[in-house]
């Protein structure tokens, strides 16, 4: 198989993620897929790729064809086995493990028998969903960042089944998006979260020991080192259950103290403040 084959992408979860992945997809030529589990969380996926596009518009990055263009490309669906004639699929749904591996179950059966399986897990065990597939050697991890269509980074993650043919299409997939592409290992956290998460709770403890303040923190990062946004700006955009559940997985897996979650993100989490997509995390987004 080869780059060229890969005509039509399906894409499990239209999220902020699964919405993302299907907007670049679509931007760059290839027909898409995108399956929900209810009519409403299809809905609301489509329109926030069509915002999203119309903010593209109104940067000058798109004119108005292109934007409808793109959405032309792109098909919600809430059958699994629509994804019947898909090249690659990607799942980017829930982060929940048992859930992941039922979906391969089903996409192993659904799709032909050399269309590529990914997942956008930000942390669990991709080899534990090749496993529950009789095509382990074409599963792998395609990790896409928020947002998609302004990150540059894919995290391509190869399992120890993953093989080389796989891996070689994958890549110059994720160069037609493009992408800068990295080879990460199938280990928690991958690259980036490997070293995104104990940057994120060594912060918070730093807050939660009262040793600095929420904005001393961030500022510092932001002028000392030139990132973006300070770790707990970015811990809010990620949300903070996700952080803590990246956290937990981590933690279960590797039994390391650096990933174990701060008693005030848990807190926060169980008190319902997630970041942005609640208004309110370390910041106050009202
Ligand atoms: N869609 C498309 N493009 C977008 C965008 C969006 N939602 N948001 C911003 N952009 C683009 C803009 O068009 C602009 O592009 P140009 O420079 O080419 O004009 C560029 O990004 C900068 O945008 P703005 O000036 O409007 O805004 P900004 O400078 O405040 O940047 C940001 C916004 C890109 C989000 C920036 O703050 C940033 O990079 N933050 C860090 C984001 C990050 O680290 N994400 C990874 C999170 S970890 C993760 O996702 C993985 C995980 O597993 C947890």
């Amino acid at each position: 198989m080869e780059v060229t084959d890969i005509k039509k992408v399906g894409v499990a979860g239209c999220g902020i993620m699964g919405g993302g992945i299907a907007e670049v997809a679509a931007a760059a030529n290839y027909d898409v897929i995108v399956m929900e589990a209810g009519q409403a969380l299809l809905d609301n996926g489509i329109e926030a790729i069509d915002a999203s596009l119309t903010l593209s518009v109104r940067r000058g990055k798109l004119d108005e064809n292109g934007r409808k263009a793109v959405m032309g490309r792109i098909r919600g669906t809430l059958d699994l086995k629509d994804f019947a004639d898909c090249n690659l699929v990607i799942e980017a749904a829930t982060e929940n493990l048992e859930l992941k591996k039922r979906l391969f179950r089903e996409l192993d059966k659904t799709c032909k028998s050399d269309a590529i399986l990914a997942t956008n897990t930000s942390c669990l065990s991709i080899i534990d969903m090749a496993a529950v597939t009789q095509r382990p050697q074409k599963v792998l991890g395609l990790h896409f960042f928020n947002p998609v269509p302004a990150m540059k980074l894919l995290e391509i993650v190869k399992t120890i089944a993953t093989d080389d043919e796989t891996l070689r299409v994958a890549r110059a997939f994720g160069e037609s998006l493009g992408k800068a592409v990295v080879i990460a290992p199938d280990i928690p956290g991958f690259i980036v979260n490997r070293l995104l998460m104990p940057f994120f709770l060594e912060a918070i403890r730093l807050v939660e020991s009262g040793q600095a303040t929420r904005e001393d923190i961030d500022r510092a990062v932001m002028l000392g080192l030139n990132h973006p946004m300070g770790p707990l700006k970015l811990a809010d955009f990620v949300g903070l259950d996700t952080a803590c559940f990246i956290a937990e997985a981590m933690y279960d897996e590797m039994k390391d103290d650096r990933f174990a979650p701060p008693v005030l993100l848990k807190k926060m989490v169980a008190a319902g403040r997630y970041g942005r997509k609640s208004k309110k995390g370390f910041y106050d987004y009202g």
